[in-house]
């Protein structure tokens, strides 16, 4: 059970969403984890519930998965619809973290009605990666497919190669980590969600910027605390 002192005020006082934002491979995953394990808080990642439906083989999971073998933004309304289901589960009362959502001004504004019907504020951190340091960091992911720990094969490998040190699973690459892709991926960024900055802005809400290239994840996890200490 985590120190009460220690914890942000939004989790005792007042229902917060935390929008983690930032390039592919900037740690919205590895941040989430950290975060949603401290705080008790659930992690709500698009990106693991659109493949969680391609691995399931559904019609939804067929409907996306060329475009995220692609690199490429699935449909707005696809996406405001799973979030808004999610959204209505027991344990996103008190706050959660939003991983890869809002991408585009559409679903930025979807999230907002959203938001206000419920009381909830929110705060974005945005996380600045390099470039060079991205395309390093999703070359080297390895995930396991039983519990969603992610190493890193150069920054956080497992103890033994390829195998996760939680559950001995044998850990898999993402299809999309290739290099082709993920510069597919960088640029839906550049052009369809970087500029949400502007919106978040215009909105006046509380935006942090977080230099995440270089501390390792346990480091940046204590910068974006401390950041909600003082929300
Ligand atoms: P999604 O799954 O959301 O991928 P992403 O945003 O591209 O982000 P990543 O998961 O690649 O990176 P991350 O920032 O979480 O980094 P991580 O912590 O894993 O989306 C995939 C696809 O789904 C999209 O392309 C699109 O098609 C679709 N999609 C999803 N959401 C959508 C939406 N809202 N609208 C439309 N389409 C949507 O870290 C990466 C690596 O770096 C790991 O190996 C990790 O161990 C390592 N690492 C992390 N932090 C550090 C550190 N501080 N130091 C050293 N290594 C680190």
């Amino acid at each position: 059970m985590p120190d009460q002192r220690l914890r942000p005020s939004f989790v005792n006082a007042r229902p917060l969403a935390l929008v983690l934002f930032g390039p592919p491979g900037s740690g919205k995953g590895t941040q989430s984890k950290l975060l949603m394990k401290e705080f008790g808080i659930p992690q709500i990642s698009t990106g693991d519930m659109l493949r969680s439906h391609v691995r399931s083989g559904n019609a939804l999971g067929a409907a996306v998965e060329a475009k995220m073998k692609a690199g490429v933004l699935v449909k707005d309304d696809v996406v405001n619809r799973l979030v808004e289901e999610r959204l209505k589960q027991p344990d996103c009362e008190r706050g959660f973290i939003l991983d890869g959502y809002p991408r585009t001004r559409t679903q930025a504004e979807a999230l907002c009605s959203l938001l206000i019907a419920r009381g909830f504020d929110y705060v974005v951190v945005h996380l600045l990666v390099d470039y060079n340091v991205i395309i390093a960091r999703l070359t080297g992911r390895r995930q396991c497919p039983v519990c969603g720990t992610l190493y890193n094969a150069i920054s956080r490998p497992p103890k033994v190669p390829g195998v996760c040190d939680v559950e001995g699973a044998q850990l898999i690459v993402r299809e999309d980590d290739r290099e082709a892709v993920v510069r597919e991926r960088l640029d839906a960024y550049q052009n369809q969600t970087r500029p949400l900055i502007e919106y978040f802005k215009e909105k006046g809400r509380s935006l942090f910027e977080i230099d995440a290239s270089h501390d390792p994840p346990e480091a940046v996890f204590r910068k974006i605390e401390g950041l909600l200490q003082k929300q």
